[in-house]
């Protein structure tokens, strides 16, 4: 098979995971036989610095032609105090938004050997597998008004919450076809006690989850399900939910596997290309040091050969090489608790390159 990769390595540790990231890629096309070629495109902090936009026209008509993207992370403190416009994760919002990437999956699911990893006890992570979607490209961040005016004397700042009813149902109908492959229970997470967003969200649940009779759907207030994920999240298989709500559980579950350097996801458009990348940022407390966890990244390629290529064998070999290598002790610091081996970057991705190797070869 021949596609063509956009790659976006962006700042921070971003460069670090999608270096290694792109050689796992190289290794499953010599194993397997196929011919990837990567074109790398400049976002965020890193774009501002060349281009003076976090999202230069070049970046944005290479992922057009491309079958799929791999991006890194963006931000940096280099940026922080820069206007809105030229904020690095602006680059990030605007891409999601140019392509239509309205649906991000991303999968949590515990590893029972980094049970020792995460910080909560291990028969309520035990066995854990669910999956956020996540609607992201409407909500509180791309509504307008979005501004700071002065109003009778004093300063007023906006954000604007707004979804279309479209906008609702697509998210909402991904999650049921997700569901309808996987254990077939829906988690619609809303704050419909307060906002009158999340009050039409439900509805639309409700008349969506009609037309699939056999998926059970619950509502559930966005602070319950933030504390039911800590206290038992083996009640949840497919959780959907607006963009930063999504933002915020994602974070949080990630916990559930570990660490959040090993949670991968996939922003999904109707019929576009597919953009992969971990749920992380740029971690710049630990850019440049060789120490980043890269398997959220190498995760996410995976998930790029299975959903965008819908190369199954290929995808999951690498998540098993990840588990293998895992399993047999090898680290980076964030999972280090018991570790055999920590490793850097560089060498957890050859551990994984390795273990790819091995695997493919007894086939
Ligand atoms: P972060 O996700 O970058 O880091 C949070 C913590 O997790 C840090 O302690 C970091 O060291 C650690 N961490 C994250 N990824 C790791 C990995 N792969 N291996 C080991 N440790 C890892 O979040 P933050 O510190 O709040 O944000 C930093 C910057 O990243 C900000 O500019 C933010 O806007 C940006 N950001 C970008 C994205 C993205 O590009 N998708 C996502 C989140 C945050
Ligand atoms: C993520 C990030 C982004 C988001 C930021 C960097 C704009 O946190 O991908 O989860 O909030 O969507
Ligand atoms: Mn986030």
């Amino acid at each position: 098979m021949q596609k063509k990769i956009a790659v976006l390595p962006g700042d921070g540790i971003g460069k670090e995971i999608v270096a290694g990231t792109v050689q796992v890629m190289q290794t499953i096309a010599e194993q397997f036989n196929h011919q990837f070629e990567f074109e790398y495109g400049c976002i965020g902090g890193e774009a501002i610095d060349v281009d003076g936009n976090p999202l230069p026209e070049e970046t944005v008509s290479l992922c057009k032609n491309s079958d799929a993207i791999l991006l890194g992370a963006v931000g940096g403190p280099k940026w922080d105090n820069n206007p809105p416009a030229l904020r690095p994760e602006a680059g990030l919002l605007a891409i999601r938004k140019k392509m239509g990437l309205f649906a991000n999956l991303r999968p949590v699911q515990a590893i029972p050997s980094l049970a020792d990893a995460s910080t909560l006890k291990k028969e309520v992570i035990d066995g854990v597998d669910l999956m956020i979607v996540r609607e992201l490209t409407g909500g509180i961040y791309f509504g307008t008004p979005r501004e700071r005016r002065i109003e009778n004397g004093k300063e007023l700042v906006v954000d604007t919450l707004s979804y279309t009813n479209e906008e609702i149902e697509r998210i909402i109908r991904k999650a049921f076809d997700l569901a309808m492959i996987r254990r077939k229970k829906v988690t619609s997470v809303d704050k419909a006690n307060v906002l009158e967003s999340s009050r039409v969200w439900r509805e639309i649940a409700n008349n969506v989850a009609k037309d699939y009779p056999e998926v059970e759907l619950e509502h559930m207030l966005v602070d319950n399900a933030a504390m039911q994920l800590i206290r038992n999240p083996k009640q949840f298989d497919v959780i959907v939910t607006e963009n930063m709500f999504g933002d915020i559980l994602s974070d949080e579950a990630s916990m559930l596997t570990g660490s959040l350097g090993m949670l991968a996801s996939a922003s999904l458009s109707a019929d576009g290309p597919g953009l992969y990348e971990p749920v992380h940022g740029s971690a710049p407390d630990i850019a440049g040091q060789n120490k980043a966890n890269p398997l959220a990244t190498i995760l996410s390629a995976a998930m790029m050969l299975k959903y965008s290529f819908n190369l199954i064998e290929e995808g999951n070999t690498i998540e098993e090489a990840v588990n293998q290598v895992l399993e047999q002790g090898y680290r980076t610091a964030d999972i280090a608790d018991g570790a055999k081996y920590v490793l850097t970057t560089t060498e957890m991705v050859e551990q994984v390159i390795r273990q790819i190797k091995e695997i493919a070869q007894n086939k």
